[in-house]
């Protein structure tokens, strides 16, 4: 069974000029320790799917449609009471900035232990909260420092070790390593993978770097405009990037990546949820656009193992 699985999820936010689809038609599933990483442009969407698994949706923001089924349980069905136990138990997040999201006055260890659900013993708790510091990298000496002692890439550290305390099934990762200078966010990228296999965890990786998700995740959703265009094997996306959109991404990365091509950026704005253009959300900056693009939305099509919208590859779902 998949540990994750979105289906046809839809979510809009209230503006002064009536509702927006941010979220339309997502599709996504997670397998048992599988990583997915979901890509794609600052705006595009990305930490709403997040928050939307984990219900925690800005007060202007609501589901409109779609199940999220967690190991077969839909979510999108539980009130907050029931939400306040698969939070942090099943399901946990970690963030950008784990700065945000430590109390400055409470030791990090006692952060820690207030997250341990399940244990009322309070030596067996804190033994708890050592043997995750350890598997997190950091000295059991850590549990007694505050936030502002710890660098950056400790407080991360700290935040992986609060997520994973409980043995969740999946942990939402977004952007975990963007405020970090490079070095570090190699290192926390390891100890992804390392206690992605201890922990027996399924990731959703967020990132707007392709090339960090195509080196951490099994399988790749690239987000644009809301939907997601595409799902491929990390293995086969550099090779054969099938919608445009991820075309362009792989196109824009430094020349590091790519042998001997130069930088290009991608032509055109980010898509304005509030005026997308008719037909394909694309289309605007589309190298390939048809005159169905500017007609219709591409539905889903399974292209050999992957997932596409896009009228390059016909206009009808195919099982
Ligand atoms: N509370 C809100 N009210 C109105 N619009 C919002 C709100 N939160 C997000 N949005 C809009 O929803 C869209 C998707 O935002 P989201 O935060 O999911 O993007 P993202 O892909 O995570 O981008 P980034 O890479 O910058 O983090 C954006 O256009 C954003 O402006
Ligand atoms: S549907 Fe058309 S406009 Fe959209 S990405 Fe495909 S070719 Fe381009
Ligand atoms: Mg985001």
């Amino acid at each position: 069974m998949n540990i994750l699985e979105i289906k046809n999820l839809e979510v809009s936010v209230k503006t002064i000029d009536g509702n927006v689809k941010i979220l339309r038609d997502v599709n996504l599933s997670i397998g048992e320790n599988e990583v997915v990483g979901l890509v794609g442009e600052s705006g595009c969407g990305k930490t709403m799917t997040a928050r939307s698994i984990m219900k925690l949706l800005p007060e202007n923001t609501k589901i409109d449609k779609g199940e999220i089924f967690l190991q077969g349980e839909d979510i999108v069905k539980k009130d907050e009471r029931e939400m306040r136990k698969i939070r942090g138990g099943k399901i946990s997040m970690i963030f950008q900035e784990p700065s945000s999201y430590l109390n400055p006055v409470f030791t990090v260890g006692s952060q820690i232990e207030e997250a341990v659900k399940g244990i009322r013993d309070k030596r067996e708790r804190r033994e708890r909260v050592y043997k995750i510091l350890e598997e997190v990298g950091l000295d059991r000496s850590i549990y007694f420092r505050y936030p502002h002692q710890l660098s950056g890439g400790m407080q991360q550290r700290v935040m992986i070790g609060m997520a994973l305390v409980n043995n969740p099934s999946l942990l939402i990762a977004d952007e975990p390593t963007t405020a970090l200078d490079i070095t570090t966010a190699h290192m926390i990228i390891e100890l992804l993978k390392k206690l992605m296999n201890s922990h027996r965890v399924s990731i959703l990786f967020i990132t707007h770097d392709i090339s960090l998700s195509v080196y951490f995740s099994h399988r790749i959703a690239v987000m644009y405009g809301g939907k997601i265009v595409e799902i491929s094997h990390s293995s086969e996306i550099f090779k054969n990037p099938l919608h445009p959109y991820t075309e362009r991404l792989i196109a824009c990365l430094p020349e590091r990546y790519r042998k001997g091509e130069k930088i290009k950026a991608i032509e055109g704005e980010v898509p304005d949820f509030k005026s997308l253009p008719p037909g394909c959300p694309f289309n605007p900056r589309c190298p390939y656009k048809m005159k169905i693009c500017e007609e219709r939305e591409p539905e889903e099509r399974k292209v050999g193992k992957s997932i596409v919208r896009c009228f390059k590859y016909g206009n009808t779902v195919e099982n």
